[in-house]
């Protein structure tokens, strides 16, 4: 089993590049189903998530070239069947987008339900309700999801939860649908504005994505394209709340400043300096971080995805800070082992509360999803002493290349290969 081995206590400095955000590559690559000709996707990141979804375009039959580490040429001419049933879906929660691709291209889907980060309930219940209102029947049968679609029909759909999935999913089935579809209450976030744009590059016809409503007026037929993804906003959130958190001097490089306002704002309410530029953010940290209040929200609001990532920035912050999750029912689990590293706080459903600490202090953790993963490195990159992470198979899934870009900037990580020590005695 592979570990983070840390040794904490070192400020960062120095200059770290930011790659392709993963939620708008995980949903672009099925984009790509709907295309009638040849795809070249630029800027993937490279990690495990994008790894599986082009293993998943392969299996269904599209015949992918990888042009360099992070450019993959795609054509999807050759598939010829609606069903993506196979193990890997299950690694991940994007591979549902595959529903709404093959129900665009074939007016049919059966899609295995998908995996990924487990945080309370993750229900598909608005994806569905949007498939329904496109003249969709969907059926879930052993561990399946099948939609039948004889027509796609444009429809007015108001979502009752602001969804980025629902919103992608049923923006990939409207493309090809007949007429107007309009979504209300749609997500925000720049990768559902990545999505569009790449779909509309195509040939598609879609307005509004970055705003509540999303006018989609189907088309026919969407043509290849060539398409970059662009920076991860939570990457580089991750290494700004890196720096805050030991102290130093970083350039943050290839990002689009507009999509860090939140954790922005949040860093300098927190005593950090941030200088934006137009590709790059310098964070410096000489002074002890104030305390704040939190509260994770729907984009433009502070994104769920950096909460984890924060709270050690509150942990280790001056006074007692409140952190209230607003998105997901149960976000708190990696401040169990946080408290292994000395943090003080308390969870009450979605608010914790945190007594800021003078000093953390190494231990062995385990990473309980992919952002709770991030914040125990940077607890690591904090801690007096050595910290071992393991279960870091989760943060392969979204962080390309972290021990390099770590070291980088003067952090002493390395990933080092243990004995199995989960190994349960044989009963005998
Ligand atoms: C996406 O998940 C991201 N994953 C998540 O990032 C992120 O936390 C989340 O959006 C919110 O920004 C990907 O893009 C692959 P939602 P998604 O549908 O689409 C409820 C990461 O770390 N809901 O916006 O699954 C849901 O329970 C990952 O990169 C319904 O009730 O999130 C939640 O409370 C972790 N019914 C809220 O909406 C539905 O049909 C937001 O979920 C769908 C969602």
């Amino acid at each position: 089993m592979e570990k983070f081995v840390i040794h904490g206590g070192h400020p960062l400095y120095g200059e770290v590049s930011i790659s392709g955000a993963k939620n708008a590559a995980v949903a672009i690559l099925p984009a790509v189903v709907l295309s009638e000709g040849v795809c070249v996707i630029e800027n993937l990141p490279k990690i495990s998530d994008v790894a599986i979804m082009l293993q998943i375009l392969t299996d269904l039959g599209a015949k992918v070239r990888m042009l360099s580490d992070s450019v993959a040429e795609i054509d999807p001419r050759p598939i010829s069947t609606p069903v993506a049933t196979g193990e890997l879906l299950k690694k991940m929660r994007a591979s549902y987008y595959l529903i709404g691709a093959l129900l665009g291209r074939f007016n049919e889907a059966e899609v295995a339900l998908p995996g990924g980060c487990d945080f309370g309930t993750r229900p598909i219940d608005q994806h569905l309700k949007g498939f329904a209102a496109l003249g969709g029947q969907a059926t879930v049968r052993q561990g399946n999801v099948r939609v039948e679609a004889p027509v796609l029909e444009g429809s007015h759909i108001y979502l009752d939860v602001v969804s980025v999935g629902a919103t992608m999913n049923i923006m990939l089935a409207a493309v090809k649908a007949k007429g107007m579809t309009v979504i209300e209450s749609a997500a925000k976030e720049p990768h559902i504005v990545d999505l569009a744009n790449f779909l509309n590059t195509m040939g598609a016809d879609i307005r509004g994505a970055g705003t509540d409503v999303i006018k989609i007026r189907g088309t026919d037929h969407l043509t290849g394209a060539t398409y970059s993804i662009i920076p991860d906003q939570i990457e580089a959130g991750t290494y700004m709340a890196a720096v805050a958190a030991t102290g130093g001097d970083v350039l943050v490089r290839n990002v689009i400043p507009k999509h860090l306002d939140s954790i922005t704002a949040k860093l300098e309410e927190m005593g950090v300096e941030i200088e934006e530029f137009d590709e790059a953010v310098r964070v410096r940290r000489t002074k002890p971080l104030r305390r704040c209040n939190i509260k994770t929200m729907p984009h433009p609001g502070f994104p769920t995805d950096m909460q984890p990532q924060f709270g050690v920035l509150l942990a280790i912050a001056n006074g007692t800070s409140i952190l209230t999750e607003g998105v997901w029912d149960n976000r708190f689990r990696y401040i169990e082992e946080l408290r292994r590293m000395g943090v003080q706080a308390s969870v009450d459903g979605k608010i914790a509360v945190f007594e800021g600490v003078p000093e953390l202090s190494g231990a062995k953790v385990r990473s309980t999803d992919l952002r709770a993963g991030a914040a125990l490195l940077i607890a690591g990159l904090v801690a007096k002493g050595e910290t071992q992470v393991g279960s870091i198979v989760y943060i392969d899934r979204g962080y390309e290349n972290v021990v390099e870009k770590l070291t980088g900037i003067g952090a002493d990580i390395e990933r080092r290969a243990f004995p199995d020590e989960d190994a349960v005695p044989a009963v005998r």
